[in-house]
């Protein structure tokens, strides 16, 4: 179908192809359980480094981030503290202590924020590993399939023109209606190829970086991200860019029409709305 047929209102045109659809539900499936597997992982030493190793052992701090329980001696009540670069924050009833009154636990992610729900380290590295390949398969599927049916070229790799168009699209997700035409908007595409080329890349390299045996046989690995430990805490921050990617993405497919997002990314179906199809011409 070209463009130019694609002018009419609130006519429904086809949006997202097959392999777009299906790599879209499978990566969404594969974030779920790596997140909440991740942060089982996470809980069974919950502090984060930079450098090539941690200084817990070697008397000397260089911690960024610690979660944990205080307290709990005399008249001093037990309680849940972050420690970010240094500075305690008093994170009761989420992070560090969890749980029913009475029956609260000192663990740095809740129950309800992990898989399996109580401390099970070695469920959760299996279900994480799964997740972690299935997502590697998933993403090569991605990018064969949209280089070969022109989706990246098309959709994705961001060009002048949306770099251009960047500022007025921001000023229109800040306020104005969104576009419903046929093709992204600029800061769709580029936030989509951030995530798809920068974010999920960083997460896979980072998790490899992260395992003894990949840094036996890639050891620049380590070298690229500065250790292991600085490893970690890359891959920490770039789950919590994906977990506020995700946030920003369900406000935006609930502020464009969820009914016609959702079945654009179940069929492919899509209806183009008034002044998106101006925008075509
Ligand atoms: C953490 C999980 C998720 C990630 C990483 C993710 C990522 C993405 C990416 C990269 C795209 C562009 C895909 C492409 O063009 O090849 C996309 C599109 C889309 N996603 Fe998600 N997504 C996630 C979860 C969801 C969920 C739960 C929903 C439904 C509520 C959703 C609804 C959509 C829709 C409707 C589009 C198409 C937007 C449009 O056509 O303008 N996504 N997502």
């Amino acid at each position: 179908m070209r463009e130019t047929e694609l002018k009419q209102p609130g006519e429904v045109i086809r949006r997202h192809g097959p392999w777009t659809r299906i790599t879209h539900w499978l990566w969404a499936i594969c974030v779920f359980f790596l997140l909440l597997s991740g942060l089982q992982i996470f809980n069974a030493h919950p502090a984060l480094y930079l450098g090539r190793q941690s200084g817990m052992s070697q008397g000397f701090d260089n911690a960024v981030l610690r979660i944990g329980a205080e307290g709990g001696q005399g008249a001093a009540p037990l309680r849940g503290v972050t420690q970010v670069f240094g500075r305690d924050l008093d994170t009761t009833g989420v992070l560090g202590l969890s749980g029913p009154d009475g029956a609260q636990q000192a663990r740095a992610f809740p129950a309800w924020a992990t898989i399996p729900s109580e401390q099970d380290l070695a469920t959760g590295r299996v279900v994480h590993f799964f997740f972690a390949w299935l997502l590697v398969a998933t993403l090569a599927v991605w990018a064969l399939a949209s280089l070969l049916n022109g989706h990246l070229r098309r959709d994705i790799w961001p060009g002048r023109r949306d770099l251009r168009g960047l500022g007025a699209d921001i000023r229109a997700h800040l306020g104005g209606p969104l576009p419903h035409g046929r093709r992204y908007s600029p800061l769709q595409r580029l936030t989509y190829f951030v995530v798809l080329a920068g974010l999920f890349p960083l997460m896979i390299l980072t998790g490899l970086t992260m395992s003894p045996g990949m840094d036996a046989a890639w050891p620049w690995l380590l070298d690229l991200f500065g250790g292991r430990q600085t490893a970690r805490s890359l891959h920490f921050l770039g789950m919590l860019l994906i977990v506020s990617f995700f946030v920003v993405h369900i406000v935006m497919v609930l502020a464009a029409g969820p009914l016609n997002e959702m079945r654009s990314m179940l069929t492919g179906r899509y209806r183009i709305r008034g002044h998106a199809a101006a925008e075509e011409e």
